[in-house]
Order: C-alpha cells, then sequence, then structure tokens
C-alpha cells in the first residue's frame, strides 16, 4: 500500500515511521524542508537507539529508512492509496491542502485527517468525494501509543471506514470507532485534565501562599500518587503548547462556549511567547538536554 503523510512535524514523521516500520512505502511531505530533515534525523536518532536496546537490528533500521521518501512537492503525493494529515489545526488550511490533493489522486484514493479537535465532516466537505475522507487520531508519540481513534465523518463510506480499520490494525495498532464530536473519545476526556490544573495554577494566589499550588506542585502530585504517567505541565509540554491550546479553543467553540471548556490565558500567553513546551526547548519546564527543570 503506498501511503502519504502530509506534515513531517511531531505527527506526521512518527505516523510515518509506523508505516514504514509495518512494510509500506510512505512518502514524507511537508513544506519546509528543515521539517524533513529534522523528521530524517530525528528517525536516524529513534532507530539508533532502538539498535542499542537490541530491539532491532542494522537491517531493520535500513528497512525502515529506506521505506521511506521525503517529499516537497504535493503533487508527487499522486499515487498514494491512503494519505494522511497532519499539518497545522487550521480549518481552512487543511481544507485548502485537500482541495488541492484531490485533483492529483484517483478518487479512489483515501483521504484522512489527524485532527485532535476539528469536526472531519467540516474537513471532508471541501472535497469532491467526501465519502473517502475520515479522521484517523494516533497519539504521540505514535510510534510508542496504541490507540488509534478512527472517525467517520456522515459522509464517510462504510468501504473507506472498513479498509482503515484493518490496515490500523495491520500496523499493529489498536483503532477505536470514535463519533466525530469535539474532541472525540480521548481528547475530550482530557480536556478537564489540562484545564482544571491550568486553573488551580491561576488561582494559587487565592488564599494558598505563593508556590503551594505551583505546576511542579500539580504535576508531582498528579504522577506520584494520581497513578498518571506524566502530570498535566508536563503533558503540555510535550503535546505543545500552541497544539494543546488550539485543540482547546475548538472544543470550546463546538460546545458553543460551555465554560467547563474554557481555555486558559496562562497558556494562550506561553503560545504568543513561543513556550511551545518540549519542541522549543521550553514551556512550563527548560529543555536543556538535561533533566527538565521548571521555568521561573
Ligand atoms: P507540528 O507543528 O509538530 O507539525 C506540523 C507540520 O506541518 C510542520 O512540520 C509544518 O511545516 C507542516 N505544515 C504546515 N502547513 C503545511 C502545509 N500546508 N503543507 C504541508 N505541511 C505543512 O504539529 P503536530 O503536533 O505534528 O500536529 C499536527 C496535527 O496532528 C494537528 O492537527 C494536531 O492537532 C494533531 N495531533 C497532534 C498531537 C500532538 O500531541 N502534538 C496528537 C494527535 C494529533
Amino acid at each position: 500500500m503506498n501511503i502519504a503523510i502530509i506534515g513531517s512535524g511531531t505527527m506526521g514523521s512518527g505516523i510515518a515511521q509506523v508505516a514504514a516500520t509495518a512494510g509500506c512505502q510512505v512518502q514524507l511531505y511537508d513544506t519546509k524542508q528543515e521539517a524533513l530533515d529534522k523528521a530524517k534525523q530525528a528517525l536516524e536518532k529513534i532507530l539508533n537507539r532502538l539498535i542499542e536496546k537490541d530491539r532491532i537490528d542494522d537491517a531493520e533500521k535500513n528497512r525502515i529508512q529506506s521505506n521511506i521518501a521525503y517529499e516537497d512537492d504535493l503533487k508527487s503525493l499522486a499515487k498514494a492509496d491512503f494519505t494522511i494529515e497532519a499539518i497545522v489545526e487550521n480549518l481552512d488550511i487543511k481544507q485548502k491542502v485537500f482541495k488541492e490533493l484531490e485533483t492529483y489522486q484517483s478518487k479512489d484514493a483515501i483521504i484522512a485527517s489527524n485532527t485532535s479537535s476539528l469536526s472531519i465532516a467540516s474537513i471532508a466537505s471541501a472535497l469532491e468525494h467526501p465519502e473517502r475522507c475520515i479522521g484517523v487520531h494516533f497519539f504521540n508519540p505514535a510510534p510508542l501509543m496504541p490507540l488509534v481513534e478512527i472517525v467517520p465523518a456522515v459522509q464517510t463510506s462504510q468501504e473507506v471506514f472498513d479498509k482503515v480499520f484493518s490496515t490500523i490494525q495491520d500496523w499493529k495498532k489498536v483503532p477505536v470507532k470514535a463519533q466525530d464530536t469535539p474532541g472525540f473519545i480521548v481528547n475530550r476526556v482530557a480536556r478537564p485534565f489540562y484545564g482544571e490544573a491550568l486553573r488551580i495554577y491561576e488561582e494559587r494566589f487565592a488564599g494558598v501562599p505563593e508556590g503551594e499550588a505551583g505546576f511542579a506542585t500539580i504535576d508531582w502530585a498528579m504522577k506520584e500518587f494520581g497513578g498518571f504517567r506524566m502530570g498535566p505541565f508536563q503533558l503540555m509540554d510535550f503535546i505543545g503548547n500552541d497544539v494543546n491550546y488550539t485543540v482547546t479553543e475548538t472544543v470550546f467553540k463546538a460546545f458553543y462556549y460551555d465554560p467547563r471548556y474554557k481555555p486558559s490565558f496562562t497558556q494562550k500567553r506561553f503560545e504568543e511567547a513561543g513556550y511551545l513546551g518540549r519542541k522549543s526547548g521550553k514551556g512550563f519546564y527548560n529543555y536543556d538536554g538535561n533533566a527538565q527543570k521548571a521555568a521561573p
């Protein structure tokens, strides 16, 4: 099966690795050459680490790498049977890319979005053949997280759903059918995890001594005693404060401004300042190559 991935950032590069490991020919496309270079270097590093841990050998590393071609021209994706888009979380931009892609590909080719919060129906509506469009929502980091939400829009054909569901199983992932409602399953349930943690942090001067409910304290409590693998602030830094903020904003609007989903000013300012988390080297924590350290 010929696979195309649009966007070689955090998610696109991980999804490309998953498909290439499963034996598919993958084209990884991005408009930015530096994003493609970064994805290539990151894969090299990940595969070397797997070799060190004795999980794969050199032959497997070469096989995975040779299954991925790095592309900077959308037209080159013309022959893909299954395209997964993982670009910026913006409906207009996604629709524009999908519309253009459709002009190059056969009408049976499947076009999927890895969107976290946009409605699949709205993305599909840009296409002349919307029945080929579906949500395929991986989790970060895609090579390690087993769950993938498969989200048919009201326009999606049963045939496309079945094909995608079984392909994701072939990729050794666990697909789950989700409704095309804001945040699908996991992001919907997780919204209060981030939102309430941010509110506690913002309320830290309300009667408690300064620093008592700082983000590192909240993370510590949730991680060490709440049974979570990461605290909410560690997780927001991991996801990216830009991506996480946008998802919250989209879900908030989609639920007709229900205050339960209200986005946070703190996170908005972090996004504006470029404090995106791990990917920018600074977020709620500093990432200087050593252990994460709470930012002042
Ligand atoms: P990212 O910011 O790491 O990567 C996005 C990439 O898309 C960048 O390399 C950028 O150059 C490229 N790009 C932007 N516009 C483009 C265009 N018109 N054509 C081709 N490439 C373009 O973003 P990330 O985190 O990988 O997120 C991508 C999508 O996946 C978003 O829809 C997001 O909501 C979703 N998602 C993100 C998760 C996360 O934890 N970061 C988890 C699951 C889904």
